[in-house]
């Protein structure tokens, strides 16, 4: 069974779309698609079923990255459905801890930002309202956690990188 990351923030057009793909473009180049799976969800309903902003969209793309995606609200059952939960930043993470107030799921939520090895930042933060140098900034971010994020699977669950990455697939 594959490992199963879920990145979570405000409105699922942004950030965690941008984690998202980001982490998926890393899997691809170790070879590792069959082992971890990715997804991503807003804790809001206000852009259900958009496509990532746009801004953040050419902002990823100018580190080679494209974004796809539609967003989507998170919900109880993606507690169960994933192995880790990742939120943007403390307000995800608080209403993500809000739909499970026994605390069952706790273990499985974690601050995007704990994965990063470069970036001192304790929080991904929120561009949306803000100009171009903030979404590549999410973007720089984003990357050292994602590398972080994806050399911490694979010594968990043991994973073997493969030593040629795959060829990209367009
Ligand atoms: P995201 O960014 O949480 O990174 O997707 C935002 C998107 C939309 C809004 C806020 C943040 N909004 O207020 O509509």
């Amino acid at each position: 069974m594959a490992y199963r990351l879920l990145f979570v923030c405000l409105g699922n057009i942004c950030r965690s779309p941008s984690a998202e793909n980001i982490m998926n473009h890393l899997i691809r180049q170790a070879g590792l698609e069959r082992e971890i799976v990715c997804d991503s969800a807003g804790t809001s309903s206000y852009h259900i079923g958009s496509p990532p902003d746009r801004r953040m969209t050419a902002a990823a793309k100018l580190q080679g990255i494209e974004l796809i995606g539609q967003a989507r609200q998170f919900i109880r059952s993606d507690f169960e459905e994933f192995d880790l939960i990742l939120a943007m930043d403390h307000d995800n993470y608080e209403a993500i801890c809000s739909i499970d107030p026994a605390g069952t799921y706790q273990d499985k939520v974690q601050l995007m930002c704990d994965f990063c090895t470069n970036h001192k930042l304790r929080e991904v933060p929120d561009p949306y309202y803000g100009g171009t140098e903030g979404f590549n900034f999410v973007i720089d971010l984003l990357l050292d956690a994602c590398q972080g994020l994806l050399d911490f699977v694979i010594k968990e669950q043991n994973l073997t990188p493969s030593s040629s990455p795959s060829i990209e697939r367009s």
